[in-house]
């Protein structure tokens, strides 16, 4: 989600935990590629980049009466309260129950994921596959950029951050694409996304959506009851410019129950001011954008869109996850992470 809520610190400079701050942008002409082929980038990828355009919309696509909607379904301004961050065992049941429902829906847009397919196609299947399981795609509607979200996933492909809308555009063979999932069901929300591969896709950014996997996991881990919330982003950001790169600073993870986003703001940086203690009964998402190159990000006019400003490739993994006695639960994995790697933390430190 954007940063809505000035954070506890807002105007004060903030000290950030590490000082590197990888500023690559696409290498020029006589440059070595980003690949890291050893080419020069003219003779390597320079050819074959395109910066991802907006593409045409389809219309509006409708939800049976039987399902439960949330306000901003039908145009309505999202209902916000002073959602306990604590949850009672009543809502957490019922959020294990979309989490899973969500980590399933996310796993089935897989198998439609291959080069030629539209992001639009994806949006439908995913539109179809949360109405077959009695849920209501959260995004659809959501109120926020120049105009309310028109689909009902997210889909962002290569230098998209987050937030792109599903189109015509074809995948190609080498992109990669985060599918962003979130449903509501029996009155609360499961969020989830991953990246995935179409086709084949190059080492370098590969290596780039490991490295985001592992960086979610090591977010996740460090949830455990009684650390601050600033040891999430701690760990976020360690790992990622341990391997060259950037974190994305303008969107947050977030509180999530009865209410989409709530105003509790997980940072995946290090954020010294982050310093209120991370308690058992809490549910929040963990979602960080990793970027090859520059953290910083620009917007598209439709208020939605966010690339790297360098358009350099970013991945994103995100996880709904409930703190425990034992440490963060992640509410939101597969019936089966059977054949689906990406839902696979066990040996990532989780
Ligand atoms: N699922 C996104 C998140 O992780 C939010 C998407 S809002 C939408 O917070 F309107 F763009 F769908
Ligand atoms: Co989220
Ligand atoms: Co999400």
């Amino acid at each position: 989600m954007p940063l809505p809520m000035p954070l506890p610190d807002a105007g004060r400079p903030i000290e950030y935990h590490r000082y590197s701050d990888p500023m690559v942008t696409l290498p020029k002409s006589n440059e070595p590629c980003w690949c890291g082929s050893g080419k020069k980038f003219k003779r390597c990828h320079k050819d074959s980049f395109q910066a991802i355009r907006a593409g045409k919309q389809t219309p509006l696509r409708s939800v049976p009466d039987s399902i439960r909607k949330p306000t901003w379904a039908n145009g309505d301004a999202v209902e916000r309260w002073d959602e306990p961050a604590v949850k009672s065992a009543d809502v957490i049941e019922r959020m294990r129950t979309v989490g899973r429902e969500a980590a399933d829906t996310l796993a089935s847009l897989g198998t439609v994921i291959a080069p030629g397919v539209t992001t639009e196609e994806i949006d439908a299947f995913c539109h179809n596959e949360s109405i077959r399981r009695g849920a209501y795609p959260s995004p659809l509607m959501y109120p926020g950029g120049s105009n309310p979200f028109p689909k009902s996933l997210c889909t962002s492909v290569n230098e998209v951050i987050c937030h792109g809308i599903p189109d015509n555009r074809k995948l190609e063979d080498g992109d990669i694409i985060n599918c962003d999932v979130t449903l509501f069901l029996d009155g609360v929300h499961g969020d989830t996304n991953a990246t995935f591969y179409v086709g084949e896709v190059d080492p370098a950014s590969r290596r780039l959506v490991e490295v985001t996997r592992e960086c979610t996991a090591r977010g996740i881990a460090a949830a455990q009851p009684g650390n601050q919330l600033n040891a999430i982003g701690r760990a976020i950001q360690d790992h990622a410019e341990d391997n060259g790169y950037g974190v994305v600073r303008d969107f947050v993870g977030h509180g999530i129950g009865e209410q989409f986003h709530t105003d509790l703001q997980i940072c995946h940086y290090f954020h010294p001011h982050l310093t209120n203690l991370i308690e058992v009964g809490m549910t929040f998402t963990i979602e960080p954008m990793i970027a090859m190159g520059s953290w910083k990000a620009k917007m598209w006019s439709d208020g939605w869109t966010a690339t790297t400003a360098d358009k350099a490739r970013t991945a994103q993994f995100e996880h709904t996850i409930l703190i425990t006695k034992d440490g963060p639960e992640i509410l939101t994995t597969p019936s089966s992470t059977q054949g689906h790697p990406y839902w696979d933390l066990a040996g990532l430190g989780v």
